[in-house]
């Protein structure tokens, strides 16, 4: 982490400011009605929204990551294609989805000498708590950081701050639009609704912002 952005990470209020406005549209099946969907389902109140694995699978051939944590693994699809690459890769979630967790808990509350063993922290976040684990995951050291999120979180008077204070090193727009069921449903993959990203930063690296897009 440069010392501008350990500076500007003095943001307390950034998680409260995050707090899900009740209008806010769904993260990854969303619509603007974040109870009843197009889809017909109901927006999960943990935003429990599967990403397909390819997504990672096209970050993890663009960044080289040293040991993985996913903070917010769901039902383990990132450390599953980190895992396969060969990288370390551990997951936690907030609730157990997964039996390879390796513990659950609040990703907020965690205590340093709790998480799993990481350099790096790769996750879909809950959308509404999404700037919110950004920080969280520069307050904890991570070395890189990779969230996936949709493509309109990069604009937005509410993250012009996040942004402009910490700028990212990457930003990787998929040019596939993934579908995103909600977890644990028998909701099938298909038709996503929305573009999505990964954002990176790297804290070894001082470098303007280099987009690319990913196929
Ligand atoms: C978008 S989903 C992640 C999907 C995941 N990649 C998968 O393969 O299932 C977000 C996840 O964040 C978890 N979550 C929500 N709030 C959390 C918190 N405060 N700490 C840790 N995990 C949290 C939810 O339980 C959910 O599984």
């Amino acid at each position: 982490m440069t010392a501008r952005q350990a500076e500007m990470l003095a943001s307390p209020q950034a998680r409260a400011a995050q707090a899900p406005a009740a209008a806010d549209p769904s993260p990854a099946a969303g619509v603007s009605n974040p109870k009843q969907k197009a889809s017909g389902y109901e927006r999960d109140p943990l935003d429990w929204y599967v990403e397909p694995a390819w997504c990672t699978e096209l970050l993890a051939a663009e960044i080289d990551f040293k040991s993985v944590w996913d903070p917010a693994c769901g039902c383990g699809t990132i450390p599953k294609v980190f895992s396969e690459i060969g990288s370390a890769a551990h997951g936690t979630d907030i609730v157990v989805r997964w039996s390879w967790q390796t513990y659950t808990g609040d990703f907020f509350t965690v205590k340093k000498d709790r998480t799993p063993y990481f350099t790096d922290i790769v996750t879909n976040p809950p959308y509404r708590l999404a700037e919110a684990f950004i920080r969280r995951a520069f307050e904890l050291d991570a070395r890189k950081i990779a969230v996936l999120v949709r493509l309109d979180f990069l604009a937005s008077q509410k993250r012009y701050k996040l942004f402009t204070d910490l700028p990212p090193q990457y930003v990787f727009v998929l040019s596939r639009r993934p579908s995103m069921p909600p977890g644990g449903s028998n909701v099938p993959a298909k038709g996503g609704m929305h573009d999505v990203c990964w954002i990176i930063w790297d804290a070894l690296q001082d470098a303007p912002t280099e987009m690319r897009w990913l196929k």
